[in-house]
């Protein structure tokens, strides 16, 4: 038997956070799809093709460590408008939610387009100013040297390429549980996401 958590929902809404405890709780694996994005995104830095990169891509790519940084944010979400790149991964996210013991998926279009017969989906989101003020603070923690401004702004074009491409644009499934993170605590979202998938 399987049972599947879709997750999906902005940049920095508190997604990664709530799925890997949402995974811990009930004792399910976890895939950050995002990562999926991301990898591809980081090979097209180096000039290669984005549908070439995302047919050949293999699990050892998602541990690359350049995966995090904000100019691989931007090529994932420019590689996620391309159908063949989004064709290239779908395989790999279904048979990942599929397996034995449970699975929790976290990205933009799980609920929509990945698994619409999930068990559970919740969309998790949060003003454009707090998401851009925790990411600012991240990036701040790891040494990098950036403004708020730069930050917000990044956040908003992502944010704008994500909702209004015509391939699985990010919305809320129709089934989802909308919880907004903006003001919550981190006990408190993920106690709202364990509760609602209970
Ligand atoms: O979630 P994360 O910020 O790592 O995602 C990076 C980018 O990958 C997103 O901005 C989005 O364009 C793309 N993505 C997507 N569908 C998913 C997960 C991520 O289009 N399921």
């Amino acid at each position: 038997m399987s049972f599947t958590i879709a997750i999906d929902g902005p940049a920095a809404a508190g997604k990664g956070t709530i799925s890997k405890a949402v995974a811990a709780h009930f004792g399910f694996a976890h895939l950050d799809t995002g990562l999926l994005y991301r990898a591809v995104g980081a090979k097209t830095l180096d000039g290669t093709d984005a549908i070439a990169a995302a047919q050949a891509l293999v699990a050892e790519d998602l541990e690359a460590d350049n995966l995090r940084s904000p100019e691989v944010a931007q090529a994932a979400s420019r590689v996620a408008v391309i159908a063949e790149v989004r064709a290239a991964l779908e395989d790999f996210q279904r048979a990942f939610a599929r397996r034995a013991g449970g699975a929790v998926l976290d990205g933009r279009d799980i609920g929509t387009v990945i698994c619409p017969n999930a068990e559970a989906k919740l969309f998790v989101t949060a003003s454009a100013e707090v998401r851009a003020e925790r990411r600012f603070k991240e990036l701040v923690d790891k040494g990098l040297e950036t403004r708020f401004e730069t930050v917000l702004a990044d956040v908003k074009e992502r944010d704008a390429r994500d909702r209004d491409r015509a391939e699985a644009p990010m919305v809320a499934a129709k089934d989802a549980t909308v919880i907004d993170t903006s003001a919550l605590s981190i006990d408190d979202a993920i106690a709202a996401a364990v509760s609602a998938i209970e």
